[in-house]
């Protein structure tokens, strides 16, 4: 297994290039189940998340077309040769739920493995279930897959999320743009991953009005064709770079990036004293005079602080001029850099789903693990001002999200490097 070692070496000067975005392109792959003609995608980011998530396509029968170095994918449902999404795959990658409702509107039929957890936390799929079901789909739980069926087609309906989970609201989205009338989604989720989704399927002619409000509505369509369509970019790796600057010192142009994607995040990045100014190119970013101010933030669904940047923020938090506390609402388990953190001379004192966050001078390069996606960038950016060396385990967690972070942030001037795995 590979590791990264970063040296803390000085302030950041320069421009990184925000990929197109993974949580957006995972759901924009699943939804060309829906029609039987091509869905070419552009800018899709270089991940393993994506090539796992192509494995779980061409399972289904599913031709896929790798063009310009994978960044445009061309893909054909034209011949499904199964409805069955397989535990062995879908297990790798969470987000191949998100085939059942793309599967079961195209076919009638679709069998998929439930997730399971992962290590944020148990992450059922119970809304998604309960969605479907209230689209007229007969959902069934046997060995662990979602057996759902719909031999009628699906039916307009309206469905009230008691959480405006991500996940449910793009499952239920994509299958309601083939049933048979109406369906009111409230509670919805808000993301900009979730208004891409809608104005892809829009493009391949669904009707779908209020995506990014609260209250969606989808009136079903016969069928939905073709599109080519540009995956936007990437909200959570552009805020995990905003704050690479402010740890080390320096300033740093986020090329593609836009302020509309983080609203919330960046107006805490600009109360901790960063210096944000929209450029032509997209953001600039500079750390202000001074310390890093302490500010508090609670994660909550769009167009609340997003909980994919938590982690990275709670690094920049460990060297604040005083105490911030970071409350993580949406998952059950997501300080697990904290004790990470704490071994390089970090002071964070974890309660349930608070952390208190005492700001220190310094860190000190240490031996760290990754536990999951967001936490193994964590441990980078910490590593960017920490003196000494600071050597991160376990970076396939790293890539599954991050294009090419080490060359990222070495082209800025940081002091990184990956060493293959022994
Ligand atoms: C999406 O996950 C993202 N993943 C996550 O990003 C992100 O953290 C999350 O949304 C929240 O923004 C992808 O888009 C592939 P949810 P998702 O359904 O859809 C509970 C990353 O780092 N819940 O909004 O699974 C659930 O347990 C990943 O890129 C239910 O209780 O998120 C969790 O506590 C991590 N029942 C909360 O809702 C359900 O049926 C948020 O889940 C579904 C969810």
């Amino acid at each position: 297994m590979d590791s990264i070692i970063v040296r803390g070496n000085g302030p950041l000067n320069g421009q990184i290039p925000i990929a197109g975005a993974k949580n957006t392109s995972l759901k924009l792959i699943a939804a060309s189940i829906l029609t039987e003609e091509p869905v070419t995608l552009t800018n899709v980011p270089k991940l393993a998340d994506i090539r796992t998530i192509s494995d779980v396509m061409t399972s289904l029968g599913v031709e896929i077309a790798n063009l310009q170095d994978g960044r445009v994918m061309a893909i054909s449902a034209a011949n499904l040769t199964s409805h069955k999404a397989e535990y062995d795959l879908v297990r790798k990658l969470r987000a191949s739920f998100q085939v059942l409702g793309p599967l079961l509107a195209r076919n009638g039929e679709a069998i998929v493995s439930l997730p399971g957890g992962c290590a944020i936390g148990a992450r059922p799929v119970d809304l998604h279930l309960d969605a479907l079901t209230a689209l007229g789909a007969k959902v069934d739980l046997k060995d662990g897959y979602v057996h759902a069926s719909a031999p009628q087609g699906l039916k307009g309906c309206e469905i009230d999320f008691r959480f405006a989970s991500v996940g449910a609201t793009e499952n239920a989205m994509a299958a309601a743009t083939l049933a048979k009338g109406t369906t009111v989604i409230k509670n919805a989720a808000r993301e900009p991953d979730t208004v891409a989704l809608a104005d892809c399927l829009n493009a391949m002619g669904a009707q779908i009005e209020g995506a990014g409000t609260s209250t969606i509505v989808i009136t079903g369509v016969d069928r939905l064709h073709g599109v080519t369509q540009e995956v936007l970019t990437d909200r959570i790796e552009m805020g995990t770079f905003m704050v690479a600057p402010m740890i080390a010192g320096g300033s740093v142009e986020l090329l593609g990036g836009s302020l509309d994607l983080i609203p919330c995040f960046a107006e805490k990045m600009t109360q901790a004293g960063a210096i944000i100014e929209e450029t032509k190119l997209g953001l600039k970013v500079t750390k202000g005079d001074g310390p890093i101010k302490a500010v508090d933030a609670v994660t909550e669904p769009f167009p609340g602080f997003p909980t994919d940047l938590q982690a990275q923020f709670m690094a920049m938090m460990c060297l604040c001029d005083g105490t911030a506390v970071l409350e993580e609402t949406i998952f059950e388990n997501r300080f697990m850099h904290a004790p990470e953190l704490l071994r390089m001379g970090a002071n964070v004192e974890v309660q349930g789903g608070t952390a208190k966050v005492t700001g220190v001078k310094r860190m000190k390069g240490a031996p760290v693990m990754a536990t999951d996606l967001r936490a193994s960038v964590s441990l980078i950016l910490a590593g960017l001002a920490a003196d000494g060396e600071t050597q991160v385990n376990r970076v396939y967690h790293l890539d599954r999200g991050y294009e090419r972070v080490e060359e990222k942030l070495r082209a800025v001037g940081a002091d990184i490097e990956r060493v293959p795995g022994r």
